[in-house]
């Protein structure tokens, strides 16, 4: 793979309207610009980010996940516009893919297309209906002539529905020579990156229009624009689970999380989101559940179950509004209304109804430890920390507030008592 990828993504996207850089909004859980950065994985191992508005938050956030890749900060005071963002970016490869940080639906195939063939520069276009706002191709003959930006446009070149998808492969000895003589004599007073087409024409370079769909390059600008992209971004991770054997009833309706696994047969019902990292095999999750950050094996979730980060649950079910946080469950099962947070609980017990780990006393956090075959009672709260042995059962109605021995029963009520002929004393004889 000796291509270099550069991507941009230095711009403020004002037209974001929002405090976090554009290109760390996300798209099925994960930054629009990772989706960028895992694209160009696919064909180069020289991958540099130019950064500028927020670098060091987008930088950070970039190192937490990836390595390896490289970072240039543009001179935007400077040098403003795309050409100024390549001013100083060194490559290691002969041939050079730049990429923008806001087109997080760009594939592995449409990377190659751009970077296939002999042009010394192969540039991606698109057609559109409605081209404004975008730079206009010119293309004579098969061969770019040049790229006119919206605000440096003719009336006649306003008409021309080829537009600049913003996405070039260049031969790396073209940018080190014209990079350093772009000028911003233009209607932005920016340096255009667009400005090396007409550089390499004037040399008579061959400069090749490479048509690209549209879905895929045309960039993330608005929170609209991101909406969008993410129902493109949901149906390809759908469909891409379903083909690997995931069975989803009404799939529209399902969210799931570009990094999520799933493994054997697995079912998702209607209104399901698969959040985070998951890792689902053999599991069947039920209509309006929501999963993330979560290992589930050969269990059922839901309805309207919540299976909350670092959830481990095997050969178990819970049922509807059970919700589970920073557990293992083996070989449970609680069928409905339970908060089990920072637990572990082993095979062969249930967990009735109402029962609440009271892990939190408003300060920290403590364990609740249940062992096997254990009965608990409807209405229990287990105040944590504390833990139940093998074999017990737990009297519905109690607040254990101290650990509980193999083979015991536990129970903590206020004795209930009857008044004969109460009601009619009360409320008189009907
Ligand atoms: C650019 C093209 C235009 C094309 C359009 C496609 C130029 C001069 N124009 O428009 O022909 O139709 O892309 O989207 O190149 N960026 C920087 N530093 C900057 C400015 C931008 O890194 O100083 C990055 C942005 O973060 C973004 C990309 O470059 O990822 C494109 O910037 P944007 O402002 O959207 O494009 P335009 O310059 O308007
Ligand atoms: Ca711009």
């Amino acid at each position: 793979m000796s291509i270099s990828v550069v991507i941009l993504a230095a711009g403020q996207g004002t037209r974001m309207k929002s405090s976090t850089p554009k290109v760390l909004h996300t798209i099925s859980g994960k930054p629009m610009l990772f989706h960028a950065i895992d694209a160009a994985q696919e064909i180069s191992t020289d991958i540099t980010v130019v950064l500028y508005h927020q670098a060091k938050r987008i930088q950070e956030e970039i190192e937490a996940v990836y390595q390896g890749i490289q970072f240039h900060i543009q001179d935007a005071e400077q040098f403003p516009g795309t050409g100024g963002a390549m001013k100083g970016v060194k490559t290691r490869y002969e041939r050079t893919l730049i990429l923008n940080g806001d087109m997080p639906l760009i594939t592995k195939s449409s990377l190659e297309a751009l970077t296939a063939g002999d042009a010394e520069i192969n540039m991606s276009v698109i057609r559109l209906e409605n081209p404004s706002g975008y730079g206009r191709v010119i293309i004579e003959e098969g061969n770019v002539h040049e790229i006119v930006e919206q605000k440096d446009c003719t009336p006649e070149q306003l008409l021309v529905q080829n537009v600049n998808a913003g996405v070039y492969a260049v031969n790396s000895e073209l940018l080190e020579r014209y990079i350093p003589k772009l000028n911003n004599n233009n209607a932005q007073a920016e340096y255009y990156l667009t400005d090396i087409i007409k550089m390499a024409v004037e040399e008579e370079r061959v400069v090749h229009p490479v048509f690209v769909a549209e879905e895929e390059f045309k960039g993330v600008n608005s929170k609209l624009d991101l909406s969008h992209a993410e129902e493109i971004m949901q149906t390809r991770i759908r469909n891409h689970w379903m083909r690997e054997g995931v069975i989803m009833r009404l799939p529209q309706t399902i969210f799931i999380d570009a990094r999520a696994t799933f493994e054997g047969e697995c079912t998702l019902e209607n209104g399901v989101s698969i959040l985070g990292a998951s890792r689902l095999k053999e599991a069947h999750i039920k209509a309006n559940s929501v999963v993330e950050d979560a290992v589930i094996e050969a269990s059922s979730v839901g309805p309207m179950g919540r299976v909350r980060p670092d959830s481990l649950l095997k050969h178990t079910h819970i049922g509807n509004f059970v919700e589970v946080k920073k557990s293992t469950l083996e070989g449970v099962k609680a069928g409905h209304l339970a908060y089990l947070g920072d637990a572990t609980i082993d095979s062969g017990t249930n967990i009735g109804a109402g029962t609440i780990t009271c892990n939190y006393d408003g300060k920290k956090k403590y364990q609740t430890k249940i062992g096997k075959n254990v009965f608990i009672g409807s209405d229990t709260q287990l105040v944590a920390p504390v833990t139940i042995e093998d074999d017990v059962l737990i009297a519905a109605g109690s607040t254990i507030t101290k650990d509980v021995a193999k083979g015991e029963l536990a129970m903590s009520r206020t004795p209930m008592k009857t008044i004969k002929n109460f009601f009619y004393r009360f409320f008189g004889e009907k």
